[in-house]
């Protein structure tokens, strides 16, 4: 069945990518128009080799819409995404605003596409881009005993800070490789040419970062269960693309290194490299794919029920772009979107 889409914040580093991937994947469309602010209406945007023009953001465009791939800041979300589904539209929205709705399923399709037969609110929360590919990795693994306690400590790009976050990304690599001035950071918190930072995100009450706290929560909801321990320490380091998860897993019972291997190895969106043949995953390798690279797979020296390994994976892609039409393509098959 072909549908009706509309790609919303169309012109951000997320929206860009959702054009490419609905063609990559040959998402079924029969029409398909382009939303985001006041300030790129009328500019142009260009979706399987056409010339499309962005429509700014309000409530008559979307009536007939059947699915809203939508990747606006969270406030722009909580009062458009409403709307849109009001319109009758299912929205799979990127921002942080309904991922812990109690009313909103957040999904990753290979760990728990059936939560996409409970929308209540129209809305299909797509999850934060570290908690992603970590569900990715250990849902295979939850599988053989339950996770436990995870401790994450991630290295994230800077096109987790969207589109302003490579314009800084690029002024200052070039700038500190050339022995030039680094100019001021415009969305990062420090300079990160040479550098790494842990507080690039609002500091909340607890003492954990935002981010952090998206990491703790959801991903107890995306692996339905909320006993689950979760002690994450986000950092940004200087990578264009691709957020990495040095991560530490205990289990109710021990999982042997040769079990968890073999489990990685056949499990959906994962590419697990082997370091015993000396492949271990790079952003380099992320960049640019829809999969969860896991690899690194060690018994933790210092608990029997605990294993480390490590992950990567594109942020913007199955972060945020990919994840989102994979749901999309959900909804189709599930015969949900009517
Ligand atoms: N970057 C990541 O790795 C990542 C991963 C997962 C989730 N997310 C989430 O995805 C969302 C988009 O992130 P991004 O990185 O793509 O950000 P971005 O590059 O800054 O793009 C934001 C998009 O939202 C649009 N927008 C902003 N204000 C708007 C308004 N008032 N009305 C309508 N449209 C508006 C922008 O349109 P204009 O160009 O017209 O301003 C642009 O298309 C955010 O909620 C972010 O938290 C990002």
């Amino acid at each position: 069945m072909a549908v009706n889409v509309a790609v919303v914040g169309a012109t951000g580093a997320v929206g860009d990518l959702i054009r490419k991937v609905l063609v990559e994947r040959s998402f079924p469309i029969k029409s398909i128009k382009f939303l985001a602010s006041e300030k790129s209406a009328g500019k142009p945007v260009e979706f399987a080799g056409k010339q499309y023009t962005v429509e700014p953001i309000r409530a008559e465009a979307f009536a007939g819409v059947q699915i809203v791939l939508s990747s606006t800041p969270g406030s722009v979300s909580k009062e458009f995404s409403p709307i849109a589904a009001k319109a009758g539209a299912i929205v799979v929205d990127n921002s942080s605003a309904w991922r812990m709705d109690p009313d909103c399923p957040l999904v990753v399709p290979e760990v728990n596409a059936d939560q996409l037969h409970h929308i209540k609110k129209g809305i299909v929360a797509n999850p934060n881009c570290v908690a992603i590919p970590l569900c990715v990795a250990l849902k295979p693994l939850h599988d053989i005993s339950p996770v436990k306690r995870i401790v994450v400590a991630t290295y994230q790009s800077s096109s987790g800070k969207g589109a302003k976050g490579l314009v800084d990304f690029n002024a200052q690599v070039s700038a500190w490789a050339a022995g030039k001035p680094v100019p001021a950071p415009t969305a990062h918190r420090a300079q990160l040419a040479g550098n790494v930072i842990t507080l690039d995100w609002t500091l909340d009450p607890n003492g954990f970062t935002e981010e952090e706290n998206k990491v703790i929560n959801e991903t107890k909801k995306i692996l339905g269960d909320a006993t689950i321990g979760v002690s994450p320490t986000c950092v940004r380091v200087p990578v264009k693309v691709a957020h990495s998860e040095a991560v530490t897993v205990e289990f109710a019972r021990p999982i042997s290194v040769a079990d968890a291997r073999a489990a990685l190895a056949k499990a959906p969106g994962v590419v697990f490299m082997d370091d015993v043949k000396g492949e271990f995953p790079q952003p380099i390798h992320a960049e640019g794919s829809d999969h969860t690279f896991v690899g690194r797979v060690r018994q933790d020296p210092s608990n029997p029920n605990a294993l480390c390994l490590w992950v990567v994976a594109d942020n913007l892609r199955k972060g945020a772009a990919s994840n989102a039409v994979q749901c999309a393509e959900e909804l189709v098959k599930r015969g949900i979107v009517k």
